[in-house]
Order: C-alpha cells, then structure tokens, then sequence
C-alpha cells in the first residue's frame, strides 16, 4: 500500500464512520428464495464485510415495486428476518449495511404484478425487454399514476425504512437512479406530466423530495443516503439539461443534510452506463455541500487519485467486488485482482457468488 493512501481514510457518513472508503456499490445477484434472503446470501454480504459501506443489491419495498427474478424484497416480515441474519452475519465481521430502497416503476412488468401494468409518472414505455421468470419480454406502457397513487408509494418509502431499521440495517440508499421509479420522475424523456410532477426542473424534483421528506422524517437524514446517475442511457433514459437537472437536484438536497449522496456514472467503458456523455459528477461535486460518493469504472488507481484531488469522498466499486470478497485487503496489499464472470451475474446458488476466492486461498493454489 502506497503511504498516506487516501482510499483508507475513516469517513464521516452522517451517523456512522467508516474506516475506509471503498465502498461496496449496490449489486444485484438474484440469489434470494421466493423474495426472501437466504443463508447464502448472509455469507455472501459477510464475506465482503471488511468494505467501509456495503450498499445492499436493490430491494423492493412493495410488491408494485418488485420486477426482477431471484432479487430480494422487504415488503413482509419473513423478509425482514432474512435481512436480519444478513446485517447479523456484516455487524459479527465487523461491517456496516445500508439496504438500497428501489422501486422498477415502468421497468417492472405484468407478470410481477398480477397481471396489472407497471407504474410510471407517465404512460411511456422503456425501450427494451423486462427480465420476468418466464424470460424476457417487452417493457410495457405502463399506468401513469395519478397524484393521489404517489402519495400512496411515498407511504410505502416510509414503511419500508421502518422495516429497514427493523431488520438491522446501518441506513438506507434511497435509489434515484439507473432508470427506475425516480430517476423516471427526474429525466424528461420518461416523464411527461403537465402537473406538479412534471415539466420544469422543479416539478420533476418534487417525487424525489418527497421520498426524501418521508425516509428521512421515519427514521433520520443521517440515515438516509440516495444514488443518482445523471447520464445512463439505457431503457429509453435520457434528460434534455442533465447539468442543470442535476445541479439544482444538488441544491436541493444540501437542505437535507443527507449521509451521503452517491453517484453513479462512467468514467472508462462499462456496461451501465454511457462513457461518451460528458460527466455530470463534477457539477453535482460543485453544487453538493455534503459527502460525496462516486462509481463507475474505478480501479485503485483512479479511486485514489478521485479523492485526492477533491473530485470525490469515497468510490463504489461494483463488479470488482463480485469477483473479490477481499477487496480492501487485495487493495492495501497492492495484490492482483480476480476477473469477474459475467455469465453468473445474475445465475443461482454459490458458483460465481460465495466462491470467489479470498487472497491467501489463491495464493495457496498458486504454490499448491
Ligand atoms: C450484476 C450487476 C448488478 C447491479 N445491480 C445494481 C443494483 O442493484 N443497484 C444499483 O444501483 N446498481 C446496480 N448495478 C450497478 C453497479 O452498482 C455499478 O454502478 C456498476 O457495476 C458500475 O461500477 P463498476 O464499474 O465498479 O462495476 C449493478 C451492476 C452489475 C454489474
């Protein structure tokens, strides 16, 4: 590890302090039972509990939220017992676990709900295909919700963080990006209302606020972080001013007072988001008075050189962390890094998931 590495810094984030910032980004792995977390995972999230903040794979809060086969839910109480072994299983090795708080909006699809269509600020299909249990199939137009619907899923925010806490959990990531139900109210390619919800920059802000004023108030906003990615493009997401959506979401939210706000956004090519669009981090950087968290593309290298010249207060690294349990330790030890395996990102059971091997057990192999 190079002297003064600023990567193992301890970081104030609102209630807690981490003893280091290399954060586990949220990562969907479809491993849980019926919805319900499971043993497997508790070793999974265990095994990576050295990370200064593990950010919890997405969650569904309600079951109109829910939309991916295998993810986990915590809209009952089986759910919220099995994220209580999990944030047993991170606290025992001495970890710290925020659950990201998601709702798929119009990226969910009827063969979750029923039968019934997905909801949306407005009744504009996503481009492409939802992943159901029955394969994948078209995004639908979904059900544009009327004002009193929001209010009901703004409840269901609240709830949620209740029984987050419940369970255990350090916090909550609130979830406003990646094209999901609040990144559709913040971006104007998904949201075309003529109400308070929609239309100028304000308006657009309103649902996220609102959130924000529901999760925070149920437990505290030292509690509460929230994740943006201004310049994702995929399923049909796009923004006509994101600097200035952007900027003014920031503003808005240095009256919060917030544990940290995490953005997610390329910096070399991935497969999420877009490398070409010219980063809106900086300017959220600028704005933001609070911590800031960023993701997408990082290595050591970049992560330290990130915080070192201000650009950043922690990094999420997300596919590096399916494929090393270790992490932290790989990075202080200066020591190679296991490549991850695409085709498990999303399979079931241990392989490409708790079987990652640790340091010490690859260098044992390598003498063997
Ligand atoms: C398998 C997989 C699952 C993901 N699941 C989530 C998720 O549940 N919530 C989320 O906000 N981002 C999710 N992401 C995005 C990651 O958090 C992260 O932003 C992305 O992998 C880029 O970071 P990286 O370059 O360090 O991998 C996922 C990415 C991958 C590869």
């Amino acid at each position: 590890m190079p002297a003064n590495d600023p990567l193992f810094e301890p970081l104030r984030l609102g209630a807690i302090e981490i003893p280091n910032r290399v954060v586990m980004a949220p990562l969907t792995r479809a491993r849980a039972t019926d919805r319900t977390p499971n043993a497997l995972m508790a070793e999974y999230y265990q095994q990576r509990a050295s990370a200064g903040l593990i950010v919890s794979e997405a969650t569904a809060f309600s079951e109109q939220g829910y939309g991916w086969p295998g993810a986990p839910a915590l809209y009952n109480d089986q759910q919220v017992d099995g994220w209580r072994r999990i944030t047993d299983a991170v606290h025992q090795a001495g970890g710290r676990i925020f659950l990201q708080l998601w709702h798929m909006g119009r990226v969910s699809h009827p063969d979750f709900q029923a039968g019934r269509l997905p909801v949306a600020p407005s009744a504009v299909a996503a481009a492409g295909d939802a992943h159901t249990p029955t394969g994948k199939k078209p995004f639908v137009t979904p059900h544009a919700l009327s004002v009193d619907e929001i209010a009901r899923v703004v409840d269901d925010y609240a709830a949620a963080t209740a029984r987050a806490r419940r369970a255990g959990f350090d916090g909550v990531e609130v979830h406003g990006a990646n094209g999901y139900l609040i990144d559709q109210f913040l971006r104007d390619a998904s949201n075309r209302r003529d109400d308070q919800y929609g239309g100028s920059i304000e308006n657009r802000l309103r649902f996220l606020g609102e959130v924000l004023a529901a999760v925070t108030a149920e437990w505290a906003p030292e509690r509460t972080g929230l994740r943006l990615s201004p310049t994702m493009n995929g399923m049909g997401m796009s923004d006509s001013d994101p600097v200035a959506l952007y900027t003014a979401a920031a503003e808005m939210l240095n009256g919060v007072s917030l544990a940290y706000v995490h953005t997610a956004e390329a910096i070399a090519p991935g497969r999420l988001y877009n490398p070409d669009a010219p980063r809106v981090t900086p300017h959220i950087r600028r704005a933001y008075e609070g911590v800031l968290m960023t993701n997408g593309g990082y290595d050591h290298q970049t992560a330290a050189e990130a915080i070192r010249s201000g650009a950043a207060d922690a990094i999420a690294f997300g596919q590096s962390y399916i494929a090393n349990p270790d992490l932290v330790e790989r990075f202080r030890a200066g020591a190679a890094l296991n490549e991850p395996d695409h085709s498990t990102y999303y399979t079931h059971g241990a392989e490409g998931y708790t079987d990652y091997p640790a340091m010490a057990e690859t260098a044992r192999t390598a003498t063997a």
